[in-house]
């Protein structure tokens, strides 16, 4: 078993990071080799997979079906991938099909095109639009450049120059205000005739019809191509320019013709989408929703289809903070989002103690990074990743109770590191479920090149070649489940 009892002793303060490390795997010769999974003791993997099952990686879709896709979405899942795993786990017709971590939709989109009915929530609003976007069906698309035409007319500056709108994080502010207006438009014409409203919650989202959702998503993917110089090398963070002088100058004009060119181009992939025009938006329920907390009733839900935010810092909040922007959510509200999506690269003050139905494994894992010499491995990281899994018991505990008895549950996981100790999400979310009453049936793996880690040049000084693994877990709600925590859910004490 591997033991990691030394703790940073005061001669290791003030050294690199590199050279603590050195030092700890000297003090750990033979104890805990580097590149070491800590589930060591964990079980082999001896469930069957099926083997029709397509790998889930989004980016091995075609060049063809990329073009399609509506909306680049970084973090999704491929169609084919959802196609086969509906196809393996047969349900009845009238089945009801649901992702608590929805993201673009490929779930719940794919199994509207079978004929079944969905439900998705996510709990970031840019997302609920982009999802809510794809639903147009082809009957609607020849109303499309005349809508277009009516929004950029009935543009009119809404609002003052507003220097604290959270487009002037990249823009100057009569740049920001040229987005905002067609912003306000869209709003007014397609939403909200009366007083402008804000797409911040619920019952907000739920007035955005899909075409409405449609023009939203044109002016993300504006605001994203003028906003391209300032993506950083993981794709998925964008920064935020310092001074003034650094800020984007676009003119009205400018913005208005983007505005026009993106829906041409927007109606051209829609006609290429071959399920358009099978789409019935009524048999989707699209709800903004923390995964740990959800608004659907227990033994609702005929099989749960998801992936939850991975273990690799993917900053979910960050990722859209364009689009948010584009919603005017931004300062504290972008916050109090940031701080709530699992995953979250922020930690919250509230102390958090490993569980024992988090299972051994988990334990395994967040001892070891506790140890781990490196700087605020105790501190920032431990919170971190105690939060992370936390939110995600929290989360499987909530699908569990939505599930039908017998109903199953697929989950996609990647793995990741914590500087050189293997984080086994796939195995964590198993001995997670098991105390959740989802018994596991299948398991796929894939072996994947892209890592949204390895962007981090940083991480490779502990480990040159990391394996990634993206695994397809196959559960089953069991017939009986007992809601009440069981005996032996105390909290561990710190080793
Ligand atoms: C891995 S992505 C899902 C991608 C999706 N399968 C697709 O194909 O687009 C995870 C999603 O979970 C959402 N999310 C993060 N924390 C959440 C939470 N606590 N509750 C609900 N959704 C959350 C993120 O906004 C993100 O869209």
């Amino acid at each position: 078993m591997v033991i990691i009892d030394k703790r940073l002793n005061e001669s290791d303060r003030g050294l690199s990071d590199l050279c603590r490390l050195a030092r700890w795997k000297r003090s750990k010769q033979g104890r805990i080799p580097s590149g070491t999974s800590c589930s060591l003791l964990a079980v082999k993997n001896t469930l069957p997979h099926y083997p029709q099952i397509a790998n889930p990686k989004r980016y091995l879709d075609s060049a063809e079906a990329e073009g399609r896709k509506l909306f680049p979405y970084y973090a999704g899942f491929s169609d084919a991938f959802v196609e086969s795993t509906l196809e393996s786990i047969c349900l009845p017709n009238n089945a009801k099909i649901f992702d608590p971590w929805n993201g673009s939709g490929t779930t719940t989109t794919t199994a509207l095109k079978r004929g079944f009915e969905a439900v998705g929530s996510d709990l970031n609003p840019a997302m609920i639009l982009v999802a809510k976007a794809s639903l147009v069906s082809s009957l609607e698309l020849e109303n499309l450049l005349p809508i277009a035409h009516s929004v950029i007319k009935s543009q009119s500056p809404a609002s003052k120059k507003s220097e604290t709108d959270p487009l002037c994080n990249w823009f100057d502010p009569q740049s920001a205000l040229a987005i905002r207006t067609i912003e306000s438009s869209i709003n007014r014409t397609l939403v909200s005739p009366s007083t402008y409203l804000e797409l911040s919650t619920a019952e907000a989202l739920d007035k955005v019809t899909p075409i409405a959702a449609l023009f939203y998503l044109a002016l993300f993917r504006v605001t994203r191509r003028l906003t391209q110089n300032f993506v950083a090398s993981n794709p998925t963070w964008i920064k935020v320019p310092k001074n003034a002088a650094d800020k984007k100058h676009v003119t009205t004009q400018c913005v208005t013709s983007l505005f026009t060119k993106e829906i041409e181009l927007l109606l051209s992939q829609y006609k290429k989408r071959l399920f358009a025009s099978k789409v019935d938006p009524n048999r989707l329920n699209l709800i903004l929703s923390n995964a740990e907390n959800l608004p659907l009733s227990t033994d609702s839900i005929d099989a749960v289809i998801t992936s939850p935010p991975y273990c690799t810092r993917i900053d979910y909040a960050i990722a859209t903070y364009i689009e948010l922007a584009v919603i005017g959510i931004g300062g504290v509200q972008f916050k109090q989002l940031r701080r709530s999506l699992t995953g979250s690269s922020t930690v919250q003050k509230s102390n958090i103690e490993i569980r024992a139905e988090w299972g051994r494994e988990c334990k395994f894992f967040l001892d070891a990074l506790r140890e781990h010499p490196s700087k605020a491995s105790q501190t920032y990281y431990l919170k971190n990743h105690l939060q992370y899994f936390d939110s995600l018991y929290k989360s499987l505990s909530e699908i569990s109770r939505v599930l039908k008895p017998e109903a199953p549950c697929i989950i996609v996981v990647q793995n990741s590191y914590y500087k050189e100790i293997r984080n086994d999400v796939a195995l964590i979310i198993s001995e997670m479920a098991e105390s959740l009453s989802l018994k596991p049936t299948h398991r796929a793996d894939f072996s994947s090149s892209r890592s949204m880690v390895d962007m981090n040049t940083n991480s490779k000084k502990y480990i040159a070649k990391r394996s990634t693994i993206e695994s397809v877990l196959f559960f089953n709600k069991k017939t009986t489940f007992n809601l009440q925590p069981s005996l032996d859910s105390q909290p561990y004490t710190a080793t």
